[in-house]
């Protein structure tokens, strides 16, 4: 099912916000529902080989989010849509993604979980490291986060349940991608 017009996903937002959780779901749910298979491109993977040289200064950030946006176009040149998920935490940082990936295909996708949340879930145990001085530059807290200026969604995910979050970022996933909402074939 493969015949559709390929897009990236990039999915902005700070290190716990949930980013890998959605997309890993919506990764299965369009498997299973569409048959539909994604790239998936995660910053904690890529930065184990790829990215594996680079730390979290800007220029390294940038040449993270550049690397990785040149292999999503290049998935994008075979038609396989990618899901990329990245603090990616500036307007410059994404807007270069946006030019590598051509802006048409370019899907920008905020997950808005407040860093009070982030850090209350603290699923790494690396907010707790920040707070004892242990990392520096952590985003957020002592290395900027800019909110985007204007993303093409906005998932809060604040005031509503997992499954909700789920379910309204897979309904635009399918619109993009003009695929049945409801998964029905
Ligand atoms: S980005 O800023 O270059 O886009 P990326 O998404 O690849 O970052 O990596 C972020 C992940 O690296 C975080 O989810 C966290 O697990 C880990 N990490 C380690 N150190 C830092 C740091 N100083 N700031 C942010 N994330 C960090």
């Amino acid at each position: 099912m493969n015949s559709i017009e390929a897009k990236v996903f990039w999915f902005t937002g700070l290190s716990g916000a949930g980013k890998t959780t959605i997309a890993t779901n919506i990764g299965s749910t369009f498997k299973e529902n569409y048959n539909y298979t994604f790239n998936l491109l995660d910053g904690d993977i890529l930065r184990v080989g790829l990215c594996g040289d680079l730390g979290f200064s800007v220029e390294d950030r940038k040449e993270n989010i550049r690397r990785v946006a040149e292999v999503a176009k290049l998935f994008l040149n075979r038609n396989i849509s990618s899901l990329c998920t990245f603090i990616s935490p500036t307007n410059e940082i994404r807007d270069l993604a946006k030019a590598i990936i051509g802006e048409k295909n370019f899907v920008e996708i905020y997950i808005n979980t407040p860093l009070t949340i982030c850090e209350n879930r603290d699923t790494k145990g690396l907010y707790k490291k920040v707070r004892a001085g242990e990392i520096k530059n952590f985003t957020g807290i002592d290395a900027v986060y800019e909110s985007p200026i204007s993303p093409d969604y906005i998932l809060n995910c604040y005031d509503n349940t997992v499954q909700d979050s789920l379910d309204e970022i897979n309904s635009f996933i399918a619109l993009k991608l003009k695929l049945p909402v409801n998964g029905d074939q």
